[in-house]
């Protein structure tokens, strides 16, 4: 049974994709993994982030490949494995100026929609607009003073300037950033990772 499960920037929702997969025996695949890796390769190649037929054309000319797996999704650039590096602080301060162009969402769109199913879908518009026929759809959010707590665990940077960085990013990315009408919401503010896993191993069962 396809899963998505969406929401805004350090929500957990890798952490809680991954847990789902595994309670699950299914793979889960993170969205955000490809728009940062095309971030990643246009930084790269020097290109100016707003131009998306240079973006498109350096995707097809270094060709980007992600692998799912339950605990944790690798992405290939030109066939070097980046994983660790996509999570740099440029790359997300770039990657909702990439994400903003349709082009490159249709190309994340149809690299995910050929994976074979089922698996757990993670991002901001897997509910909406990726899998719409999804069964179970959640939507998780935090406020931004919680997720910046818990990102300033995996980053160098102060938790006040990783709050304002959150914040702009979800203001860029406000566009995609819509539950499903049939998405289950959960502010995970105050619940712990495990919490939000076994709510949503719930409604599967359900
Ligand atoms: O989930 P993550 O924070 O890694 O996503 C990185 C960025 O990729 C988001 O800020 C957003 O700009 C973009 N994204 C998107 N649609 C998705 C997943 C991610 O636009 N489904």
């Amino acid at each position: 049974m396809m899963i998505t499960i969406d929401g805004v920037a350090a929500s957990g929702k890798s952490t809680v994709a991954s847990g789902v997969a595994r309670a699950l025996g299914v793979p889960y695949v993170s969205s955000g993994l490809l728009y940062r890796a095309a971030a990643l390769s246009g930084l790269e190649a020097g290109l100016p982030l707003s131009d998306a037929r240079a973006l498109l054309a350096q995707l097809g000319q270094v060709p980007v490949r992600l692998e799912a797996h339950p605990e944790g999704n690798r992405v290939w650039i030109g066939g070097v494995e980046r994983t660790a590096d996509l999570h740099a602080s440029e790359v997300d301060a770039g990657v909702s100026t990439v994400a903003g162009h349709p082009e490159i969402r249709r190309w994340v769109d149809s690299q995910l929609q050929a994976l074979p199913a089922p698996f757990v879908a993670e991002g901001r518009d897997m509910g909406t607009n990726v899998f719409p026929a999804a069964p179970v759809k959640f939507y998780l959010t935090a406020s931004p003073r919680v997720r910046a707590l818990r990102r300033a665990q995996e980053r160098p940077e102060e938790a006040s300037a990783i709050e304002a960085a959150l914040i702009e990013r979800d203001r860029q990315d406000s566009r995609q950033i819509v539950p499903a009408a049939d998405a289950t919401v959960l502010d995970t503010s105050d619940l712990s990772a495990q919490e939000v896993i076994d709510r949503i191993l719930k409604a599967v069962a359900a």
